[in-house]
């Protein structure tokens, strides 16, 4: 087991309506609650209309609050954007940058998403930032070259190292079922903690792609995962539970 601090991270993407959305943060604030001191972060992620009311529901439990991207800006004329200083208002202490929804489908680039890490930093967000190998870089054999690329350049020149959450999420994974094995998936994280040079003994790498509660415990038993972002099992709480105790 890794002597870094375990942290589990529900990505509840655009699910979530305002009752299930509440009665799913009321659940897992009280199992925290009820299992306090947690040995293990928490974090969940829902849909920027339930950031207010999901944040009053855990207020007071140890489970913390994340957006799932925001602006580089601070504010100004962006309609429908949303900037980090807003969610940090609202009680975010993290927020998810660089997936690859937000890279495949909004064409955000390595640039773009290392301005949003410093903006986020700049707001005392903890930036939990996603890369990860398409299905056809894994068959090329170029997933240990394009992971340090796409670390490096979506990191900004002045990354604040102790606010930096890297989450290795291979493209082809994600919400398909499939997954690297456990080894594999430890190769990639000491690729990860290499790039970041003596941060990356500090720093929490997770990892994310179809985690379940019956693949979770080999995964996060390696010592390189420091643990994981959930999808489509983060929005069930006994499930996400479940996930969260196998970093014990
Ligand atoms: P799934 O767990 O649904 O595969 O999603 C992973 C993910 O994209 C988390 O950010």
């Amino acid at each position: 087991m890794s002597k870094r601090r375990r942290l589990i991270v529900g990505n509840w993407k655009m699910y979530g309506r305002l009752t299930s959305g509440l009665v799913l943060a009321r659940d897992l604030a009280e199992k925290a609650q009820a299992n306090k001191p947690l040995d293990f972060d928490m974090i969940i992620c829902p849909p920027a209309t339930l950031t207010w009311a999901v944040s009053e529901t855990i207020m007071g439990s140890p489970v913390m609050l994340g957006a799932q991207d925001c602006h580089t800006a601070t504010h100004g004329a962006y309609t429908g954007d949303l900037s980090a200083a807003q969610f940090a208002d609202l009680g975010c202490r993290y927020v998810i940058l660089g997936h690859s929804e937000r890279r495949i489908a909004h064409g955000e680039t390595d640039e773009l998403v290392a301005r949003k890490v410093e903006a986020a930093q700049l707001a005392g967000l903890t930036a939990i930032v996603c890369i990860g190998e398409t299905a056809e870089q894994l068959a090329a054999g170029s997933t240990a070259e394009i992971i340090e690329k796409q670390l490096r350049a979506s990191l900004p020149d002045k990354c604040r190292m102790a606010h930096l959450v890297v989450a290795y999420e291979p493209v082809w994974a994600i919400g398909s079922g499939q997954q690297p094995s456990p080894a594999d998936i430890a190769t990639v994280h000491k690729v990860i903690r290499k790039t970041l040079g003596e941060a990356g003994e500090t720093m929490q790498i997770i990892y994310g792609g179809s985690v379940t509660p019956v693949n979770a415990g080999p995964i996060l038993y390696e010592m390189e995962v420091d643990g994981a972002l959930v999808g489509s099992a983060s929005i069930n709480s006994d499930g996400f539970w479940a996930i969260a105790e196998k970093c014990r």
